[in-house]
């Protein structure tokens, strides 16, 4: 069978990187998290001390920018002039400056160009925001996965090992806080495509989700 490409977008916290892994590993795809590459973005304009409201600034960061994915063992490593970031752009400023520079319609167009290039031989799980949206709109296969907000930020807080200082009730607002922003964003905003399967985490396994996108999704596809 050919290979084909699979988009999963959905909110923060909804489990989509995990889910996005394992449906790669099984149908020995590659796996793209493209959230990765605005957190990076971040971290080198925070770096740099630009202020992710300077949309000139980093939106010409973002178009100069050498940026590789490289899918690895041991999580996907993240490349900025041959220096991995990966571990860096989960930090608490990265989360709270994200959505801010990922606003920004210079920024967007260079990653989106980006991604559609990692795509173009097909046999790609992409996972983000936008992507049956804007980056893929021909995907094969579009998944929109979701979880209640109580469920994501327990999620989250798991993730940081219990909270990292965070209470759970601050993890939630901070979650709902950076999807309102994504949903409000004027170019290429968080939004379920019309012809994407929504799927809802809520009390269920990674494992079973991943049946119902590789066996069920895939099929239909
Ligand atoms: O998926 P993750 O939570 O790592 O994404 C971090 C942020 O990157 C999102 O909150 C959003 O602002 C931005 N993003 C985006 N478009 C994508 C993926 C991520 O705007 N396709």
């Amino acid at each position: 069978t050919h290979p084909i490409n699979i988009a999963i977008d959905g909110p923060a916290g909804a489990g989509k990187s995990t889910v996005a892994r394992h449906v790669a590993s099984r149908l020995h795809y590659i796996y793209v998290d493209t959230g990765a590459m605005y957190r990076a973005v971040t971290c080198i304009a925070l770096d740099r001390g630009m202020s992710p409201d300077d949309e000139a600034g980093v939106g010409q960061l973002a178009q100069t920018l050498d940026l590789v994915l490289l899918p690895g063992e041991d999580g996907q490593k993240v490349l900025v002039d041959g220096i991995d970031v990966a571990a860096r752009i989960r930090s608490h400023e990265v989360n709270r400056n994200v959505s801010r520079v990922s606003a920004i319609g210079a920024v967007r167009t260079r990653m989106a160009d980006l991604q559609r290039r990692m795509a173009q031989a097909k046999g790609v799980v992409m996972d983000g925001r936008d992507i049956g949206t804007h980056v893929l709109p021909d995907a094969e296969l579009k998944i929109f996965l979701t979880a209640s907000p109580r469920e994501r930020a327990l999620r989250r807080y798991r993730e940081l090992g219990d909270g990292a200082g965070a209470t759970l009730d601050q993890l939630e607002r901070d979650i709902a806080e950076r999807d309102r922003m994504d949903r409000e964003r004027d170019i290429a905003p968080l939004i379920q495509a019309p012809d994407a399967r929504l799927i809802d985490s809520t009390g269920r396994s990674i494992e079973d989700i991943v049946d119902e996108i590789v066996d069920g999704g895939l099929a239909a596809a």
